[in-house]
């Protein structure tokens, strides 16, 4: 039940005189604001993107999303429309006709949202004067060279005043701002007193990132640090600043995981009022399997690109060969590609030893580059020549077999193929050999010998020779269906791969694993990440569903690292069949993590609009809900054996079988899908000492 006990001492400002019961969503406007809308850097983008359906099914035409207008993701995300509500034509206009660019459109995603994106560059030359202001307003000054800093003032300079038109025809507007980047919006919209209900999520903190990725041992020392001096000394003092404020200036303050909750109360001197976890659009398919195909023919992609890239050096067996990979904004220690590399390092060493499993890595994440090297798209040209070369051997075989069939006779197989067909065969054959190994990157790096992932790939060796099992491939670049080398959308690739490996110190969220969980695939995270955190809350054996949590919090770097290490060996020596029932159950994980049970965001926003006007909390969104342990499962699926007399580990023990069906639908009797959050399954009432929260 709602707990109405808050009180609204925090808040100031002009409040409007709205009734006391809550309006209906048809006389409000929402708009959220974020400098990801329609703009991909990471997982704020996702957060918006996937959230937009639920929030435009509930709010329909009274949701705006609003962000930077930049022209290349405009053509081709966004389709140009005209406003439907007058206010916000005119508070456009307001803004065009002072020489300030503004579109209008649907954003090309599910649920279709409308967005208002403001074009930076029209109204750079008032940056001077609106610096101003917020120097008097607040007395926080930005740097010249901060460019970053600069154009989130312009946006919320236009956002503020477009805020200002727009609630001289529409009193109930609500702004959800995401970050420091779109704070000073929220600041300027405050300071000006428009009558707003205001939101500010932060999904990061700037202090918590900076002091992370310099190597502080910040979990131990969030109550020591002297924030305004750390803040200095990095230079980001302005940025902090325009953070803190906003934090400070919002009605309500949230934040993404309860980690990230205590950082803020230390970094931002605010305790955020409500945690709201990130959820996903989840799609199910009518057939259980239908990840498990998906997975096998995302797969089939990935390895007909790892053919390329390793021509000449294909001594692995790709049936004994798993994927594993890193993705997402290329904060080195952050995301703890640093352990990652050293823990590839071990498991390199111990597969030689005793195993016959090949790993293949791949590390997404982009980095300033000058395109595609000439050694990796040689690797694709290679496979394709050598793949026609097949095909046109195949096409003239399959003639004369056909023609001497037809007369009765089996042909001489040792004359079937002419010279010719030799020599197009032993040529595409010669074109196969290098004198290099496989190349470790697939771009020309600008900052080749500084870079963190290639220095630390030399330190530790992992050349791709021919006597190694982990094999790297560094891909800076986000992927794309488009690519001339490996054509797949990030979606369609993390299918195809066996286990996605997030190590990270700094996560206040993090996607990746989630993404993974919802597609089937399993996934290491750590306890200093929301996700690890959350996911550690709500199942009660989160390893036996695919979801390893890496100690990052309580144990060293050196023991961190053996036991990530441990889990991808152990990984390692399941057999295809494990991993086939390892992959149903991660999948099962889905429905926590979809936004319809997650969120409830919407009717979450529109509470804030009834704290705005009233005293009111908010529920936190999951409290109690716990997934039990699988109720066929041994204690951890690498120790996992089969429930049927016939097991075999042989690596072509295919498929699912009757046994994993069965054994699936088993858990599914036994696991109720957290339909109403807050709600226990029916038979597994909270133990008392057990934690749900
Ligand atoms: N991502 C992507 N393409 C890629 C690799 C990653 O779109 O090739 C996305 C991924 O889907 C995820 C986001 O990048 O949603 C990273 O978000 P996360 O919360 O994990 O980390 P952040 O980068 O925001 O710190
Ligand atoms: C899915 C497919 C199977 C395939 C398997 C490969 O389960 O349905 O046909 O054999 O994936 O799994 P693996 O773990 O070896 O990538
Ligand atoms: C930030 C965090 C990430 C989180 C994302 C979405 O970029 O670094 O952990 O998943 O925001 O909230």
């Amino acid at each position: 039940p709602l707990s109405r006990s808050l009180s609204m001492t925090s808040l100031s400002g002009v409040l409007p005189a709205w009734e006391e019961d809550e309006l209906p969503v048809e006389d409000l406007l929402l708009f959220e604001v974020a400098w990801e809308v329609t703009n991909k850097v990471g997982g704020i983008y996702t957060v918006i993107q996937t959230k937009a359906k639920i929030t435009v099914d509930e709010w329909g035409e009274n949701y705006y999303m609003m962000g930077p207008y930049f022209e290349q993701n405009f053509k081709t995300q966004v389709e140009g429309c005209e406003p439907p509500n007058p206010a916000i034509r005119k508070a456009m206009d307001a803004l065009i006709h002072n020489g300030c660019q503004v579109h209008f459109g649907r954003w090309l995603i599910e649920g279709s949202p409308y967005v208002i994106l403001f074009d930076i560059g029209s109204a750079a030359w008032n940056l001077d004067r609106w610096k101003g202001d917020l120097w008097q307003t607040c007395s926080i000054g930005l740097p010249y060279h901060d460019r970053e800093a600069n154009d989130s003032l312009i946006l919320g300079s236009l956002i503020a005043w477009f805020f200002k038109e727009v609630s001289w025809c529409s009193p109930n507007v609500i702004g959800h701002f995401h970050e420091w980047q779109a704070g000073a919006g929220l600041i300027l919209s405050r300071s000006r007193k428009i009558p707003m209900a205001t939101v500010f999520t932060t999904h990061a903190t700037l202090l918590g990132r900076y002091l992370c990725a310099g190597n502080a041992d910040f979990y131990n020392n969030l109550d020591k640090f002297n924030i305004d001096k750390e803040a200095g000394e990095r230079q980001i003092y302005h940025r902090y600043c325009l953070e803190r404020a906003a934090v400070h200036c919002a009605h309500v303050f949230t934040t993404v995981s309860q980690i990230t909750a205590v950082e803020a109360n230390h970094m931002l001197h605010r305790k955020p009022d409500v945690v709201t976890p990130n959820g996903l659009n989840v799609k199910k398919f009518s057939a259980m399997h239908e990840f498990q195909n998906l997975h096998s023919t995302s797969k089939i992609r990935i390895q007909e690109f790892v053919r390329g890239h390793f021509y000449g050096h294909l001594d692995f067996n790709l049936e004994k060969t798993l994927f594993f990979f890193i993705a997402g904004r290329y904060e080195f220690s952050n995301k703890g590609a640093d352990i990652f590399l050293e823990s590839l390092s071990r498991l390199n060493y111990l597969l030689r030893v005793r195993n016959d499993v090949t790993v293949v890595v791949f590390f997404i994440m982009p980095a300033k580059t000058n395109n595609f090297n000439v050694e990796s798209l040689k690797g694709q040209a290679v496979r394709k020549q050598l793949w026609d070369t097949a095909h046109t051997v195949k096409e003239k075989f399959g003639k004369k077999l056909y023609d001497a069939l037809l007369t009765g006779t089996i042909p001489d197989m040792n004359s079937i193929l002419d010279r010719d067909d030799f020599t197009i065969m032993k040529r595409a054959i010669y074109a196969t050999q290098r004198h290099s190994l496989p190349p470790v990157t697939t771009h020309n790096m600008l900052d080749d010998s500084t870079d963190p992932i290639l220095s630390n790939v030399r330190r530790i060796g992992l050349f791709n020779s021919r006597n190694d099992r982990v094999k790297i491939i560094f891909h800076p670049e986000f992927l794309s269906s488009t690519s001339p080398l490996l054509p797949m959308d990030y979606e369609d690739f993390v299918r195809g791969c066996n286990l996605g490996v997030f190590p990270s110190y700094y996560e206040p969220w993090g996607y990746t694993p989630g993404e993974c969980t919802v597609m089937g695939i399993p996934s290491v995270t750590t306890n200093l990440s929301g996700f690890g955190c959350f996911m550690e809350e709500h199942v009660s054996d989160p390893a036996a569903y695919g979801i390893y949590i890496v100690d990052r919090r309580f144990r060293s770097p050196e023991e961190s690292c053996n036991q990530l290490t441990q889990f991808m060996f152990s990984f390692c020596q399941q057999s295809r069949r494990q991993r086939i029932i390892q992959r149903n159950r991660t999948e099962r994980l889905s429905d926590l993590l979809d936004w319809r049970y997650l969120g409830r965001v919407s009717a979450w926003e529109r509470e804030n609009h009834q704290r705005y006007t009233k005293s009111i909390t908010f529920p936190p969104q999951t409290e109690g809900f716990r997934y039990p342990r699988p109720y066929s499962v041994p204690p951890s699926p690498s120790a996992s054996l089969h429930s049927t007399p016939h097991h075999s580990d042989v690596e072509d023990d295919d498929d699912e079988s009757y046994d994993e069906d069965e054994e699936a639908e088993r858990d599914r009797l036994n696991i109720k899908a957290p339909f109403a959050l807050g709600a226990m399954p029916e038979g597994k009432k909270k133990q008392p000492g057990e934690s749900g929260n």
